[in-house]
């Protein structure tokens, strides 16, 4: 076989086979394959797409081409969450504990928030003492006893993947449907999941800026799944906004836990039941999606979800106390607020501007070698729908540096206001199954 005539099938818009798949994703994974041609490749997929078959295979072979992580050891159905990315988006601390609470096995892999979004990992290690190094046996022994662990992205997961995207994002070939879905699935199915419940994320502080872009990766990713055998749906959810109040890691950890008491913002705690009812339903803990969600707001009436965070956050050698105490995470010296200086209606918060913003104050990294501020963050006081004054506060800053004119203006560059009402923007757009 030689990649030149892949290369010059997939121009033409031919169907790949397995075999041809595999030797130009083992080749490349190897070495044996050159950038160029790959690269070319790449681009001939961005062209001519591929069928389901070929993204299936695409996504099996970049999921062998390094470790997969075996999961046999836990019982139940494991069922896994991943976000396309968003900004506040901090589901995952409140969503873990909440299915876990209902019987669900929570094995998580997570990783480290990069430019305007955060990660996982980094808003956990706001907890003091909190750690993700876990060996294999551990993560299984605490999954089984307590029904959730989560740990850091270890081992050599899926390397064709990484060697592939690098090249993608200098050659313009990242934004393209077959290549990010086999991307984002070929990570969750070599992390062992049974079933996957996708977020995918519109709006403007997604990926994925318009809706049908969207639900045409959810609807690939969900092909993608369920043609190599793991049950999996998708959501469709509003990035038009940061998800809740908060961004920055201690804050958003307090936010996740506010949700779990039964407080804090209403978006969170839809987004939450929302995509925990299909994991329950998923991990067949439930007989319908209405049984999942009854199941998830009684684990949250009866503080069941919270005595589930508190023995992870324990059993992860983290201070469980900061549950009930949340003024115990680390905390910014300064809060500076960002005044309106025009009235009206909250009509947009463009949520990428916001991640920036959260980011220049510290909570995030503009490099994977930045160093960053768990305390940090901003909280906005004004979502989409509000009434607004000129002086009134839109935002409070939490910064340990006080010379912060360029996020005040970037934070009041990221509002738009009109006149009159404007609605609450739709958070669910749609289910894809
Ligand atoms: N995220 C991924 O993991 N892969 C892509 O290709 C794009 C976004």
């Amino acid at each position: 076989m030689r990649m030149v005539d892949l290369i010059e099938k997939k121009r033409d818009g031919y169907e790949l086979s397995k075999e041809e798949i595999r030797f130009a994703i083992e080749g490349y994974t190897k070495g044996d394959i050159p950038d160029y041609q790959l690269a070319a490749f790449a681009m001939a997929i961005y062209f001519q797409d591929m069928t389901t078959a070929e993204r299936a295979e695409l996504t099996m072979a970049m999921v062998e081409s390094g470790d997969q992580i075996d999961l046999s050891a836990i019982k139940g159905v494991k069922v896994d969450k991943h976000s396309t990315g968003g900004v506040g988006d901090k589901t995952t601390i409140a969503l873990a504990p909440l299915v876990a609470a209902v019987g669900v096995p929570v094995a998580k892999m997570s990783g480290r928030g990069l430019g305007h979004t955060g990660g996982t990992i980094d808003k956990l290690e706001a907890i003091p003492g909190f750690s993700v190094e876990i060996d294999t046996s551990e993560f299984t022994q605490l999954v089984n006893k307590n029904k959730l662990a989560v740990v850091g992205q270890t081992g050599n997961l899926t390397p064709a993947d990484k060697k592939l995207y690098s090249l993608r994002d200098v050659t313009a070939t990242v934004n393209s449907i077959p290549l990010i879905a086999s991307s984002i699935m070929s990570k969750k199915i070599a992390s062992g999941a049974d079933a996957i419940v996708l977020d995918v994320k519109t709006g403007s502080g997604a990926f994925m800026k318009q809706l049908d872009q969207a639900k045409q990766l959810a609807e690939a990713m969900v092909e993608i799944g369920k043609s190599l055998g793991r049950d999996t749906m998708a959501i469709i959810s509003d990035m038009n906004q940061p998800l809740g109040q908060t961004i920055g890691n201690a804050l958003e950890v307090k936010e996740a836990i506010e949700m779990l008491k039964g407080e804090g913002p209403e978006d969170l705690r839809e987004l939450c039941l929302t995509l925990g009812s299909h994991m329950v339903y998923l991990a067949k803990q439930a007989s319908s999606i209405e049984d999942a969600r009854q199941k998830l707001e009684d684990v949250i009436a009866n503080g069941a979800a919270l005595k589930v965070l508190k023995t992870f956050i324990q059993a992860q050698n983290g201070d469980p106390s900061i549950v009930d105490h949340p003024e115990k995470l680390p905390e910014a010296n300064f809060k500076i607020e960002v005044k309106a200086n025009q009235s009206g209606t909250v009509s947009a918060i463009v949520a990428d501007k916001i991640g920036t913003a959260a980011m220049l104050l510290g909570a995030g990294r503009a490099t994977k070698e930045s160093h960053i501020d768990l305390a940090v963050g901003i909280v906005l006081n004004k979502k989409i729908g509000d009434l607004v004054s000129p002086g009134d506060s839109i935002a409070t800053l939490h910064t340990n540096n006080e010379n912060v004119k360029k996020v005040i203006d970037m934070v009041i560059e990221a509002y738009s206001f009109l006149d009159g009402e404007v609605g609450k923007p739709t958070l669910i757009y749609d289910e894809i199954h």
